[in-house]
């Protein structure tokens, strides 16, 4: 926990960049082990944020906005839980956030307020509800045979193989049937990844923009252009995808009336179906297309980066340790049996050791090392701490999730540790409501929206992958489970990575505040494997 009443300021100049002033207050820890619990109020001097799937980042230090940092859960939980309300606004967005998310009109960075519930009360009881999720299983069915068959294509030819682009691709063809309620082709899924892709990728060129953004438009006139063509680009690609499902949304009616029945089975309600209706609280209209595409895109990228980086860890750690991935297959075998080449949805209940392995995935390797950052309307004090107004607040996942005082061994990979034992316990609560240990979709009222849909994708896909192949390292090569800092590559792997940010540390062993680099890590070498199949 932080000192961050206002003790002592001092102003200082950045010795690395003369121009961006750094303000540092004293920094008390409590309790803290040796740097890995870190914290600091910091304004300026290039701390930024980035959080893969979100137009959020770059820099901080436009303006004066402090920075804090918090690693400790049971503040986490004061803040964002005890708290919820006071610590679940978004910060003001920097100028080249407002054109991609067509000025806040998405869930993540919409300031806590009308709009944002509506958005996302909108996602949670439309899409989210589980109800809803069930209709979407057929689109599951669908895309795990995509993988499943380009996986065998992949094994037969021998060599080993790269899964990384296969995981990524499945869930874009998933999310994107989600988000615009038809089945594209190879081309047109391909289309839609590169200009999202494209729009992440580049978001380590446009910080600069965020500077001074009156003289920027001058100075930097060319990289704002481009910045906006991007955007073109994908509002290109996404908005024949809305105008499409307007039609065939009216075509769909016009069959059932005509039919007086439900038309066609394989239906099922889009994203995009869903905001053709909403009406915005306070402008009493309805969305424009451009705000459309930028939920659209929030949709898309919140949801597949993150999940097929998470598939990616989890396989790998089940190929490094086969004891673990023997151990899942005999369980899964007990609950589908013999001959069945599908782990249905509905078995996935019966396997709590998978359960296990996708949680200890999410614990060990968080796909997002920080949420998205929060911010609080006024000045709060909490746990005798003072949260100043204008401050970004940044909750340290990772940090909680590998905290010594709550998991034995913390590093490892033991999906046992989350195995109730025979009493039948409490299943664990990833929501933290009533205790934080770790946070990988977040806590309190930002909390990930689709954290349920998320572990659902990660267990139906890893249960099918472990059924239907035998995953083995290639030979002579251990699996790497090393990480690596992308700093230009947003969203390349599963990274928020984007922006070298650097992280202050706060080591209270010996008071003194250290700079390390950001870590929102992907795999240093995405995951091959030797694929045998089981059938
Ligand atoms: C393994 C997969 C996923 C992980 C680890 C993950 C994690 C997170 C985290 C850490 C946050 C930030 C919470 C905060 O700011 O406090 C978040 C927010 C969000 N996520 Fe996810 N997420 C995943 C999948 C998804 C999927 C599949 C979707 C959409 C279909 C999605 C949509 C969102 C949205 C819209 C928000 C913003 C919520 C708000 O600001 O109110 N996420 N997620």
């Amino acid at each position: 926990m932080y000192q961050l009443k206002y003790p002592k300021i001092n102003f200082r100049t950045n010795p690395e960049n003369t121009t961006i002033p750094i303000l540092e207050t004293q920094i008390r820890g409590r309790e803290r082990a040796h740097l890995t619990s870190a914290a600091a109020w910091v304004a300026g001097g290039g701390l930024g944020r980035a959080w893969p799937g979100f137009s959020f980042g770059f820099f901080s230090n436009v303006g004066f906005r402090p920075a804090i940092f918090v690693a400790d859960r049971s503040f986490a939980h004061k803040a964002l839980v005890q708290n919820g309300a006071v610590f679940a606004d978004r910060p003001t967005p920097l100028p080249t956030n407002a054109v991609i998310s067509s000025n806040q009109h998405n869930i993540s960075s919409a300031y806590y307020g009308p709009k944002w519930r509506l958005f996302r009360r909108n996602l949670s009881s439309e899409i989210l509800h589980p109800s809803r999720v069930k209709s979407y299983s057929h689109a599951r069915k669908w895309v795990l045979d995509i993988l499943l068959s380009r996986l065998d294509s992949q094994s037969k030819s021998g060599k080993q193989i790269v899964v990384k682009e296969d995981f990524q691709y499945s869930m874009f063809c998933l999310l994107v049937l989600m988000c615009f309620g038809d089945k594209l082709g190879e081309t047109q899924i391909k289309k839609i990844e590169e200009v999202q892709r494209r729009l992440l990728l580049s978001f380590g060129r446009f910080r600069i923009l965020n500077f001074w953004p009156s003289i920027g438009r001058i100075v930097f006139r060319k990289r704002w252009e481009e910045l906006f063509q991007i955007r073109r680009n994908e509002d290109a690609v996404l908005r024949p995808l809305i105008e499409a499902r307007k039609v065939s949304l009216e075509r769909h009616s016009k069959v059932k009336e005509d039919k007086n029945n439900d038309g066609d089975d394989e239906f099922v309600v889009s994203y995009v179906d869903t905001l053709l209706d909403l009406e915005l609280p306070e402008e009493k209209r309805k969305l424009s297309e451009d705000e459309m595409v930028s939920l659209c895109s929030e949709f898309l990228n919140g949801g597949t980066d993150t999940t097929s980086t998470a598939l990616e860890w989890i396989m790998a750690n089940l190929v490094k340790y086969p004891q673990i991935q023997e151990k899942l297959f005999v369980e899964i075998k007990g609950v589908v049996g013999d001959g069945k080449k599908e782990v249905k949805e509905e078995d996935l209940n019966k396997m709590p050791y998978l359960k296990a392995v996708v949680l200890e995935g999410l614990r060990r390797h968080p796909p997002a090392h920080f949420v998205v950052p929060h911010a609080v309307t006024e000045d709060v004090v909490l746990d005798g701490y003072l949260v100043p107004k204008n401050a970004t607040l940044n909750f340290m996942v990772a940090e909680m999730g590998w905290d010594s005082r709550v998991w034995e061994d913390p590093m490892e990979f033991k999906p046992e540790r989350f195995l109730s034992g025979d009493d039948g316990g409490e299943a664990f609560d990833i929501t933290g409501s009533r205790e934080i240990k770790m946070m990988p979709f977040g806590a309190g009222r930002r909390i990930c929206p689709a954290s349920g849909l998320a572990i659902l994708h990660l267990e139906y896909f890893v249960a099918n992958l472990v059924w239907n192949f035998e995953w083995k390292a290639v030979d002579g090569d251990e699996v790497d489970l090393s990480e690596k800092q992308q700093f230009t590559m947003v969203m390349k792997g599963f990274t928020s990575g984007a922006i070298p940010r650097p992280l202050i540390r706060y080591c209270t062993r010996c008071n003194t505040l250290s700079i390390a680099p950001d870590v929102n890590p992907v795999m240093k070498n995405p995951l091959e494997a030797h694929l045998s199949p089981r059938f």
